[in-house]
């Protein structure tokens, strides 16, 4: 049988790909070989405009030396320590840092490798300090449909995305319910920004409180906004709506910010841009510019005190997690180079500034067949396209296909298709963007 090989000769039967049509790449593979400031490089020797910022986590490009350099500096000082009764000191700074830009309250961080682990990490907080308080009739989830909170047993039990879920199921978390998804075509097609219909659809929470009473619900964990389906922002004052809800009945709060922490939506976090301030933060990606995995849960101060005053003897360890490599010094170290930059370079400032920019070249796209919506917020926004009859996903796969060839990559979600550059991206290169894959959306309506 003849093998599938890279234009390298490469064999790639081994290598099973993360949520990808293994089969389909094998036979049309996509393969980068480098990677400088916004644009990759691939196989067949071009250039490729990076217009999903890695997967969402590499806001200020590729390569960025000061980060290697941080990097290299810590390995030749510490490459590794315990992660368990021992730390290094930038970790405890890196943790101050991250404390420092989350909305007020939030400043207790619990270091994570991944958005996956931050999520499973935040409902085992939740469950904690419920308990910790003598509520351990307080177990319930409570997700939203389309919802994406990664790929640990916690996540995708309150996510909301079928093909996620329904060859596990047997591995659900019990008792997790979930609210209904914010997007209707009918009442908020081609919005700019937050929609002005659907803050109703929080209301939904309240329905479930009745149902299950809130002494038995721990946490509400929600995207601020949702990102893996397709940029849904939520509703003018819906998310007031559920912190109220929340609050009013002794609910946690959780923000998965993986996407939209350190700067996509133009704040250091989404709760800063909607001015809803969660109980916990889960956040990972743009942390170190994607180029270490490291994740994190900030957590409101109390919840923390909470825990640690329960927890017994003071020799006896309090909450019963983390990972081998939580707070990794060599993560923490880019981190804390990604964080200068932020800071001396103003980036989410950079980021802020060319909302605008997307957001007009992208809605002049509207008008094109195939198109249906069109959707922006920060620096994101998705464009979803009529379904080709019976071959759902083909028309967007189609789309990726002929992006690469005219230099520029999106990130595509079945027929739904998604762009978030870089944060020092310029405003031409964004143009430049929108309109090529206008053009291809075009060509092949
Ligand atoms: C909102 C959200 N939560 C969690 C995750 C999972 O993160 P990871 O792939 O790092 O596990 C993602 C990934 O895109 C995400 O968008």
């Amino acid at each position: 049988m003849n093998k599938l090989v890279t234009s390298l000769g490469v064999d790639m039967s081994a290598y099973w790909l993360p949520y990808t049509p293994n089969r389909y790449f094998k036979k049309t593979p996509k393969i980068m070989q480098s990677a400088h400031g916004a644009y990759y490089y691939d196989d067949q020797g071009r250039k490729l405009f990076d217009g999903l910022s890695g997967l969402w986590c590499v806001p200020l490009g590729h390569g960025v030396e000061r980060i290697g350099a941080a990097i290299q500096k810590q390995f030749n000082t510490m490459d590794y320590c315990p992660a368990f009764q021992m730390a290094s000191a930038e970790t405890f700074r890196l943790a101050t840092r991250i404390a420092d830009m989350a909305p007020e309250g939030l400043n207790r961080v619990f270091f994570t490798n991944s958005g996956s682990e931050a999520v499973d990490t935040s409902l085992k907080i939740a469950i904690g300090y419920h308990r910790s308080l003598g509520n351990a009739s307080r177990f319930r989830m409570i997700g939203r449909e389309r919802a994406y909170h990664g790929v640990g047993i916690g996540g995708i039990s309150v996510g909301g995305i079928s093909a996620n879920r329904k060859m596990f199921s047997s591995l659900m978390v019990p008792g997790v319910d979930h609210l209904p998804h914010t997007y209707n075509l009918s009442q908020m097609a081609y919005s700019r920004g937050q929609p002005t219909w659907g803050a109703h659809l929080a209301e939904d929470l309240e329905r479930l409180v009745a149902l299950h009473d809130a002494s038995t619900i721990a946490a509400v964990i929600l995207e601020p906004m949702q990102g893996s389906t397709g940029v849904l922002v939520p509703p003018q004052g819906y998310l007031q709506k559920i912190r109220e809800i929340c609050t009013k009945h002794g609910i946690l709060l959780i923000f998965d910010e993986v996407i939209t922490g350190f700067g996509r939506l133009g704040a250091n976090f989404a709760a800063q841009r909607f001015g809803v301030t969660p109980d916990m933060i889960t956040f990972a990606k743009a942390i170190t510019n994607g180029v270490i995995p490291m994740g994190g849960v900030i957590v409101r101060e109390d919840i923390y005190n909470t825990i640690m005053n329960q927890g017994g003897q003071e020799q006896v360890i309090e909450f019963f997690h983390g990972y081998t490599y939580s707070g990794h010094p060599m993560p923490t170290a880019a981190a804390h180079a990604v964080l200068d930059i932020f800071e001396e370079d103003d980036i989410v400032k950079r980021a802020s500034a060319l909302e605008p920019v997307l957001e007009n070249a992208i809605h002049a796209l509207k008008g094109i067949p195939t198109v249906l919506d069109i959707r922006n917020c920060g620096l994101a926004a998705a464009i979803d396209l009529e379904p080709m009859k019976d071959q759902p996903g083909l028309r967007g796969m189609h789309v990726l296909e002929a992006c690469i060839e005219n230099g520029i990559l999106v990130r595509i979600s079945g027929d739904g298709i998604v762009v978030c550059p870089p944060f020092i991206s310029t405003p031409a290169e964004v143009e430049n963007l929108v309109a090529t894959l206008g053009r291809v959306i075009k060509k092949l309506a």
